[in-house]
């Protein structure tokens, strides 16, 4: 299982502590790590809405999301309804309309973010979030997912028991790899992209 996979573990479990019935939202739920959070959360008993372009709302669903956002055509700052989590993996909306929609004793954990801010770089969200803790009700929580042997471990349990399994949106030969990584860097992959090192 790859990082993403951990990322979308240690997101759910230790960063959201994410409880079996608690409503958790995920932005960018069609992408490398929102493919495997969206499984992880279902398997924990959450009731998943997922976020996530038109063209991957069957995936996601796929994948057991209750509910799927087609951001296109909505913006879930917007909704009336209130999530006890979102996690985050693309870094598109203030933290201030984030908030509106998160529980008063909800938790909003920053995994990534697509616009990189010309000073700060990727650290711009988690200082922001850092300052604004103190101020809010809800936790803040950026993270940085570190992959260690349990983990691996919980995840092929995870796996094994027919709750995990990878969405594959395209194949590279290893000759090809560069080209793999320029259709990464576009930011529209489905689940995740393979390179295979064997012919
Ligand atoms: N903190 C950590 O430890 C950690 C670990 C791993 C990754 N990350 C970060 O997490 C982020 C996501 O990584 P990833 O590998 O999942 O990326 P990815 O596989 O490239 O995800 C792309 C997905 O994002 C979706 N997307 C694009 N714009 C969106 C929008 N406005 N609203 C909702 N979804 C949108 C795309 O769906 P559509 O094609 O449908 O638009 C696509 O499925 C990156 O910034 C990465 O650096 C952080």
């Amino acid at each position: 299982m790859p990082v993403a996979a951990i990322t979308a573990l240690q997101a759910l479990r230790d960063k959201a502590r994410l409880q079996p019935g608690q409503h958790v939202l995920i932005n960018g739920a069609s992408g490398g790590v929102g493919s495997y959070a969206v499984q992880l959360a279902k398997a924990m008993g959450a009731t998943v809405t997922a976020v996530c372009s038109g063209r991957n709302a069957e995936l996601v669903r796929t994948l057991g999301a209750d509910h799927v956002i087609d951001y296109t055509q909505e913006d879930y700052t917007e909704g009336d309804t209130r999530y006890h989590a979102i996690i985050d993996m693309v870094g598109n909306h203030p933290l201030s309309a984030m908030l509106e929609v998160t529980e008063p004793d909800g938790v909003l954990v920053l995994v990534g973010s697509m616009e990189i801010n010309p000073w700060w770089g990727p650290l711009a969200r988690p200082l922001h979030a850092i300052l604004r803790s103190p101020f809010v009700s809800q936790r803040l929580e950026p993270m940085l997912a570190s992959v260690t042997a349990d983990d691996l471990a919980e995840l092929s349990r995870y796996a094994e028991a027919g709750q995990l399994t990878s969405a594959i949106d395209r194949r590279f030969p290893l000759a090809e790899v560069a080209d793999a990584i320029r259709y990464q860097e576009q930011g529209r992959t489905r689940g995740k992209v393979v390179i295979n090192v064997l012919p």
